[in-house]
């Protein structure tokens, strides 16, 4: 095979609960991820070494040097199978970058995918899995795709069963945001008020909306430790999350370290009207319609 392309998902957090800071410097999670429409589209060529390069929207804003997720991953499973390989990655983004839906850790699991295709290594997804957490605490995640609770650093998942399918839009901000930076305020913003931090709890209703399809319920139930800090950090955003609410919007929040948000949509065309709203803030930069759960990376 000399070239392999893998379309690979976006995710949001439809819980995400923090834990107190650890010492090796992660936080212990209950992190409910939600594969979303949005696809990174990952091509591996064949090729002597392994090399990178970017196209679409948000490509100027991808590093192409040894921080590029997708390399790492290629390299990692090059050394897992304890040989030398080379492939071409492409990689087609639609995922903004540094944005909270895990766009580096989709196309680290894109090409874990592509190369493992490319390579003929038939390694099983569980293999793939453990190379995979080593690369980020999202990447285990964005293989397996669908909704799951991840717990420890959000690597250890497990499935969440769902009972249809959800409509999302989502606020695209100018500029990203760093998510150690984000992890740090939390930390900064918890330190200041003094409370103790709670250990992490799977809410049970927020499961029963996702196991029924109850879109009302779920909205209801959507929350995130990160928010806080988000909003901290980029207090525009409060704004973007009143324009999504006052438009109807089931539940409004910052997916994951943010700066998107996410609004849940009762049907397709109120997302879609949703995220014609939101595009016309001068706090996005664009806005887009999502519908989920949806697969992990699928070579198409
Ligand atoms: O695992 P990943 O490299 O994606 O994490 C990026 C940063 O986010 C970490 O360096 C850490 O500061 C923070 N983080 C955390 N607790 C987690 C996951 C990430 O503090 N469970």
């Amino acid at each position: 095979m000399s070239s392999v392309t893998v379309r690979v998902p976006a995710k949001v957090n439809v819980q995400l609960s923090v834990g107190p800071l650890r010492e090796d410097g992660y936080h212990d999670l209950v992190n409910v991820f939600h594969a979303v429409s949005v696809f990174d589209e990952v091509v591996a060529k064949e090729s002597d070494s392994i090399t990178v390069s970017v196209a679409g929207e948000w490509a100027d804003q991808v590093p192409l040097d040894d921080g590029n997720l997708a390399i790492q991953a290629a390299r990692a499973l090059a050394k897992h199978a304890g040989r030398t390989y080379g492939a071409e990655l492409i990689i087609h983004k639609s995922i903004p970058v540094a944005g909270g839906m895990a766009g580096g850790s989709a196309d680290a699991a894109g090409a874990l995918v592509a190369c493992n295709e490319l390579w003929g290594l038939g390694l099983p997804v569980e293999d793939l899995m453990e190379i995979a957490a080593d690369l980020g605490s999202d990447v285990p995640f964005s293989l397996l795709g669908g909704t799951a609770v991840g717990t420890g650093r959000g690597e250890r998942l497990s499935d969440a069963p769902t009972g249809g399918e959800f409509h999302w839009a989502f606020a695209v901000a100018h500029g990203g945001l760093s998510t150690a930076k984000v992890y740090a305020e939390c930390d900064r913003l918890r330190e200041s008020s003094g409370a103790e931090v709670p250990w992490p709890q799977l809410s049970e209703s927020l499961l029963a909306a996702l196991r029924t399809g109850d879109a009302e319920a779920l909205g209801a139930r959507l929350g995130n430790d990160l928010q806080a800090a988000a909003l901290s950090l980029r207090p525009d955003l409060s704004q973007t999350l009143d324009a999504g609410r006052e438009a109807g919007a089931l539940g409004a929040l910052v997916s994951g370290s943010g700066p998107t948000c996410a609004f849940l949509a009762t049907d397709a065309d109120h997302a879609q009207r949703l995220a014609d709203t939101l595009t016309a803030l001068p706090t996005c930069r664009t806005a887009l319609a999502a519908h989920g759960p949806v697969p992990g990376p699928r070579p198409v």
